[in-house]
């Protein structure tokens, strides 16, 4: 098995932070420095760094085709890792990079890039910095249509039916793997939702559509829901909207790792 993170496993004791369970209790997002927690839609760091110091070296490229507010770019930076961002939404991403230069660390490389992850070329931008391969993908797609995130045709949040959503998710995830290098990881951040009085497994969906295109499936993820601004004064509705009726309040939304072999 080759090495593909910074653990010295003779202080293996010592990496009580480190996470090797598969129920993920986060209780407080880390807001520290360049981290805001005020885009609607973004993840904790502690999702990219747990990924990142299970999954990476020093001097690594991750690549993030789902940039948003920048949170895995800026994660990077400060653990020593090159990356790559992608948003499609240029002041999204220029809001990110103002903050991701504020904690600026000189060992490393970031590339913010405006685009459609779908189809841009990747090939280019890794010889404009003379590489060939990243060594992690990070995908935290929109969870479908639940959080509306620009008015663009190819934002994966405005697919019309949930086999769009799929086939745009999978054209992103064919882009992104292709530049990964051949047993390194990638991992999927998303959730489910409810439509006409029933769950669509978006995770499952979307777990199953990266073995389909024949990753290996490593581990599956449950991590807590926290509270998003809207629904924190709905607490008590949401309660009562469950009691009286047949389902329950999501509180998990899921994390997929997968490893490239082929
Ligand atoms: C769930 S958010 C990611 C949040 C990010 N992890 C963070 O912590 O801020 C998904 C992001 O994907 C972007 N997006 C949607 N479709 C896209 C596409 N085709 N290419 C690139 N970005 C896209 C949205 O604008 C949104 O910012």
């Amino acid at each position: 098995m080759g090495k593909y993170n910074d653990l010295d496993l003779s202080k293996w004791r010592e990496y009580t932070d480190i996470e090797t369970d598969s129920l993920w209790i986060i209780d407080k997002r880390d807001n520290s420095g360049a981290h805001s927690g005020s885009y609607h839609g973004n993840f904790v760091p502690q999702i990219p760094h747990q990924l990142f110091s299970r999954y990476t070296k020093k001097g690594d490229w991750i690549l993030d085709p789902f940039m948003g507010s920048g949170t895995s770019v800026i994660e990077a930076q400060r653990m020593g890792r090159n990356s790559i961002g992608i948003e499609l939404q240029l002041d999204v991403a220029k809001e990110a990079y103002d903050r991701i230069v504020t904690e600026k660390n000189n060992d490393v490389k970031t590339k913010i890039i405006v685009g459609d992850s779908q189809t841009y070329d990747l090939n280019a931008v890794l010889n404009s910095i003379n590489t060939d391969k990243v060594q992690f993908v990070i995908l935290h797609p929109p969870y479908w249509d639940i959080i509306k995130f620009s008015e663009s045709p190819n934002d994966l949040s405005n697919c019309g039916s949930i086999n769009d959503f799929l086939d745009s998710f999978g054209k992103v995830v064919d882009n992104a793997t292709a530049v990964l290098e051949k047993n390194r990881y990638c991992a999927v951040v998303i959730g489910d939702k409810y439509a006409n009085s029933q769950v669509i497994p978006l995770g499952f969906y979307c777990m199953n559509l990266m073995i389909e295109k024949g990753l290996l499936l490593k581990a599956v993820l449950v991590k807590n829901f926290g509270e998003t601004k809207g629904k924190s004064n709905k607490q008590g509705i949401w309660r009562y909207r469950a009691l009286a009726s047949d389902f329950y309040i999501f509180k998990h939304e899921y994390i997929f790792v997968f490893k490239k072999v082929k």
